[in-house]
């Protein structure tokens, strides 16, 4: 069986006193009153990964992940961070191609091959986010446009590496809108998901990689969205920066 993740987004939010005191909330939190084996990563601004990790210490349920970095191993690239660097920090997880990376960034499909290469070269578990505008989903383009982001970036892989990789399937329509996916909806696309990679890895491959979801995951939504069966957890923003929010959604999973 997969096990459940949810990882918060912070994005571009909290001070460094700020963090501190969310990720220790959070972290009470979840030793105190969320039972069960859920995985959580707190996906960080770059200049907290440290000071958050080490705050962390050894807990075992709890890693933090950057946001993003760069496809070039090093040099002059000045503002970069790569991912040879967070691997040297013991970040273990980084998020790849996420919605607001892809539109106010310009990152596209060949781009996010070449990060989740160097990601996985340097032994970082990506978070790859995939998922469709709302004009794509209203003319019903929503599985075809998926499957193809999929395709472009993760296919050229091997079954042994694509295993390595989480997906978020994250519709943009949804994404700090409020406006959630129905968990049919989730359940829907997940399943689409998983079939594509079978089809090109096989279906024991395709059972093995956790897809989560992403798109106003929030305490009210999260027990039904990740009771469907191809939901593996979930990527939340908004709620991961509201202690109480993120642990019921926690304990959602
Ligand atoms: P949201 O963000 O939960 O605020 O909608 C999700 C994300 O962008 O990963």
């Amino acid at each position: 069986m997969r096990q459940k993740i949810v990882a918060g987004n912070w994005k571009m939010n909290k001070t460094l006193e700020e963090a501190n005191i969310l990720a220790s909330e959070i972290t009470g939190m979840v030793a105190d009153e969320v039972k069960g084996d859920v995985k959580v990563i707190f996906c960080v601004p770059f200049p907290y990964l440290l000071p958050i990790k080490n705050q962390l210490g050894n807990n075992a349920r709890i890693s933090v992940g950057a946001q993003n970095c760069s496809e070039h191993e090093s040099g002059a690239y000045t503002g970069e961070t790569s991912a040879a660097m967070l691997k040297s920090l013991g970040v273990p997880y980084v998020i790849l191609g996420h919605s607001e990376r892809r539109q106010y960034f310009g990152e596209d499909a060949a781009l996010l091959a070449k990060k989740t290469d160097i990601a996985l070269k340097h032994g970082l578990t990506p978070i790859f986010c995939c998922g469709e505008p709302l004009e794509v989903r209203e003319s019903n383009g929503h599985e075809a446009l998926v499957k193809k982001q999929v395709e472009e970036s993760l296919f050229h892989l091997d079954a042994d590496t694509i295993k390595k990789i989480i997906i978020a399937y994250e519709p943009v329509w949804a994404i700090g809108t409020g406006k959630t996916a129905s968990a049919q909806q989730a359940q829907d696309m997940h399943a689409v998901i998983r079939k594509h990679l079978a089809s090109k890895y096989g279906q024991a491959v395709a059972d093995s990689i956790a897809i989560l979801y992403g798109g106003s995951v929030n305490a009210a939504n999260a027990k039904e969205l990740f009771a469907c069966p191809d939901v593996d957890g979930g990527l939340v923003g908004g709620a991961s920066l509201k202690s109480r929010e993120f642990a019921e959604v926690i304990k959602g999973a």
